[in-house]
């Protein structure tokens, strides 16, 4: 089974997801993490060859592997999570996840993941219209621009005044727009999604919020 949550940059879709998983004792898989990871491939190779990205990412080992309750792409025999959210990826991911060759192989290994005997918390922009689109349930968690990027600054430990708040505002709203407006799977909410804005929302309350929509969704109580 299999449950999809997308949305916009920073709304708080991976940590979601991550306790959903938890409380519904499920697996988590958060697909941006694969994007940046040949991203990362990417920029260390010099290239922006899709199929030269694809060839490295094999030299280097890339592919999912279980953490705990996580699925999560390792790089060169470890976990890549510490090398893949810096500035230099995330500004380079949206180019990256454009192209077609490049989120094929990705929505194989997302495919893959989702075992008959797993529930998956999968969260990513095209889960629920183009990987998964029979998902149990799809929700799509969104956020203000500023509700996003203030959370963003404090996970990184910068001060969320007013200034850092709109600038970080401006980049989320800018790799939006780009994921929104690229031909293939672009970042849009499946008609059959629920809308989940959590701008006034604390992190339990939108936790609670999705579990409940699971659980009414799902034809016994887990
Ligand atoms: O965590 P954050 O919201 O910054 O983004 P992410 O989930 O780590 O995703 C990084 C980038 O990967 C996005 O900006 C998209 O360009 C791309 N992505 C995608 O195209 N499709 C997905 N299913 C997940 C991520």
């Amino acid at each position: 089974m299999v449950i999809a949550i997308d949305g916009p940059a920073a709304s708080g879709k991976s940590s979601t997801a991550a306790a959903v998983a938890r409380v519904l004792g499920a697996y988590h898989l958060d697909s941006g993490a694969l994007y940046r990871t040949l991203t990362r491939v990417a920029l260390d190779a010099h290239t922006r060859d899709p199929e030269a990205i694809l060839q490295a990412a094999a030299r280097r080992g890339v592919a999912l592997a279980e953490h705990g309750a996580e699925l999560m792409p390792l790089l060169d025999g470890g976990l890549a999570e510490s090398r893949i959210r810096s500035p230099e990826v995330t500004g380079l991911v949206s180019e990256v996840s454009a192209m077609p060759t490049l989120r094929e192989w990705v929505n194989m290994q997302l495919r893959a993941a989702a075992r008959p005997d797993r529930t998956l918390v999968l969260d990513g922009r095209d889960i629920g219209t183009v990987v998964f689109p029979a998902a149990a349930t799809k929700i799509f968690l969104t956020a203000s621009p500023e509700a996003r990027a203030r959370r963003r600054l404090v996970q990184r430990g910068d001060a969320p005044d007013e200034a850092a708040v709109a600038v970080e505002a401006a980049r989320l709203v800018e790799r939006d727009r780009a994921d929104s407006v690229r031909p293939v799977a672009p970042l849009k909410r499946a008609p059959d999604a629920t809308v989940v804005d959590t701008t006034d929302m604390s992190f339990d309350q939108q936790v609670s919020a999705i579990v409940d929509l699971v659980r009414r969704g799902l034809p016994e109580p887990c």
